[in-house]
């Protein structure tokens, strides 16, 4: 069974700390909504799926906790659910999970009934992109080959998403189906994702990986037998251009020069048909601290300045595929995206 990432427990919320990670397995028990922002914009919780079923369940606290008649609730909710949706701007699933489960709450009704009806959406939302996983990694493993070296960037498995993951899901059932050799996962500078869950996820599956420094992954690239780039999305954009974590578009740069399929995998509500482009998509800028230091450590001169954008855009150019739950998109994106919303399955 993969690990959750996210556990709603009677009422409460529990979110798999993973700033401990590898070190202390160890959940945070959420009872406020306040507080799942804090572990969202802490990254406690993270990856683009699990933060928008996070983000449902901490709909459900906020509604849990309101009282007085429907009319003001609703109000309270709305104020409390636009705070949910901005604790984190680019991963699209947060503000997408939101709004639908409100979505589920705008009608008329007592108190409970309204929880029931939240937790009821925030349930379909979490089982579906469980299935959602299940399916995606199905597709995508069609197009890794017999004896693959897979690249993978930040950490894409059961943390990051509910069931299998997204491209960690790709790469676990071309395992199952004995066509892997071995996974190179990037360390992902500067809060080490890869290193510290990627990795740990893989090795719990007994799947050969090795850890890479991400300045490194250019010159074993150079090297030759890397089969493909298997990576996830925080939001893709209707043209196809894709934020995802910082490093992306280096690797895709690098997979081009040395031609190596750069695949994308993510569910569908990473895409966004409302977005054009990729200079439409919100880039999070992070604290200076997490490029100055590490684990209390510092390792820059106190006060340097600090650019430390949490995601880049790959364009869709550099982009060979996206594999969804509904099928696999290629370019151009602007027609094949928008065939999978239409539920037009696309070839593999
Ligand atoms: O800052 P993070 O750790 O939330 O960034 C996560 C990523 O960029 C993932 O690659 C992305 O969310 C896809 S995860 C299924």
């Amino acid at each position: 069974m993969p690990v959750k990432a996210v556990v709603w427990d009677e009422g409460k919320l529990r979110l798999l700390d993973q700033t401990l990670l590898p070190a202390v397995v160890r959940y945070v028990e959420c009872t406020d909504y306040r507080q799942v922002i804090e572990a969202v914009r802490e990254l406690r919780v993270r990856g683009a799926p699990v933060i928008g079923v996070a983000g449902a369940y901490a709909v459900v606290l906020a509604a849990q906790a309101l009282g007085g008649p429907s009319t003001g609730l609703l109000l309270a909710l709305r104020q409390a659910a636009e705070e949910i949706a901005s604790a984190r701007p680019t991963a699209v699933n947060l503000r997408w999970a939101v709004e639908r489960v409100m979505r589920a709450a705008s009608q008329t009704g007592s108190r409970e009934e309204t929880v029931e009806r939240l937790l009821v959406e925030a349930r379909r939302i979490e089982s579906e992109d469980e299935a959602a996983s299940y399916a995606m990694a199905k597709i995508g493993a069609e197009l890794v080959p017999q004896d693959a070296t897979v690249v993978t960037h930040c950490n894409t498995g059961s943390l990051a998403a509910m069931g299998l993951g997204t491209a960690l899901g790709v790469i676990r059932v071309s395992w199952q189906q004995g066509k892997l050799r071995q996974v190179l996962a990037t360390e992902t500078r500067p809060l080490l994702q890869g290193a510290r869950l990627t990795t740990w996820e893989l090795l719990q599956d007994g799947i050969p990986v090795t850890l890479l420094p991400d300045s490194a992954a250019g010159y074993r690239m150079s090297q030759g037998g890397v089969s493909c780039v298997i990576l996830g999305a925080d939001r893709i954009a209707a043209n196809g251009d894709v934020a995802n974590k910082v490093g992306t578009h280096t690797l895709a740069v690098l997979a081009k020069e040395y031609g190596v399929p750069f695949y994308v995998a993510a569910p569908m509500s990473t895409v966004d048909l409302s977005t054009p482009s990729g200079a439409r998509i919100p880039i999070e800028q992070r604290k200076p601290e997490e490029v100055r230091g590490f684990g209390g450590v510092k390792t820059a001169p106190d006060g340097v300045p600090v650019y430390n954008p949490a995601f880049d855009v790959t364009p869709a150019r550099l982009v060979t595929a996206i594999i969804t739950e509904r099928g696999v998109a290629r370019p151009p994106y602007t027609e094949s995206l928008k065939l999978l919303f239409q539920g037009q399955l696309t070839d593999v």
